[in-house]
């Protein structure tokens, strides 16, 4: 496993730096690092909410992954969302996502 460095945008604008580990969720990040408080993960994973809603900076966002039809319905609910929307949860890192950004929007809802 190797380390993968990424970047959030907070929903107050901040900005923080951060590494996990290939293969590791972002939902998983959020128990390493308190930084990612206001990222939340209501449903834990089970594709049932959108409060993990991350929005991925255009050139990393076809690294994410595929999207299942269930994300894509759950998006569908999404606050803000953007062309480049992910739900948190589903995105595992990869060496690909080295260097990427996730912005929080101002507001996830359940
Ligand atoms: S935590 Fe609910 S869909 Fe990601």
């Amino acid at each position: 496993m190797s380390t993968v460095n990424i970047e959030f945008v907070l929903s107050d604008g901040s900005t923080v730096s951060l590494s996990g580990e290939e293969g590791e969720t972002l939902l998983n990040l959020k128990f390493k690092y308190p930084e990612l408080a206001n990222l939340e993960f209501a449903c834990e994973g089970a594709i049932a909410c959108t409060t993990c809603h991350v929005i991925v900076d255009e050139p990393h966002f076809p690294m994410t992954g595929g999207i299942s039809d269930d994300e894509n319905d759950m998006l569908d609910l999404a606050y803000g969302l953007s062309k480049t929307s992910r739900l948190g949860c589903q995105v595992r890192l990869t060496q690909q996502l080295e260097g990427a950004v996730f912005t929080i929007p101002r507001k996830n809802r359940s």
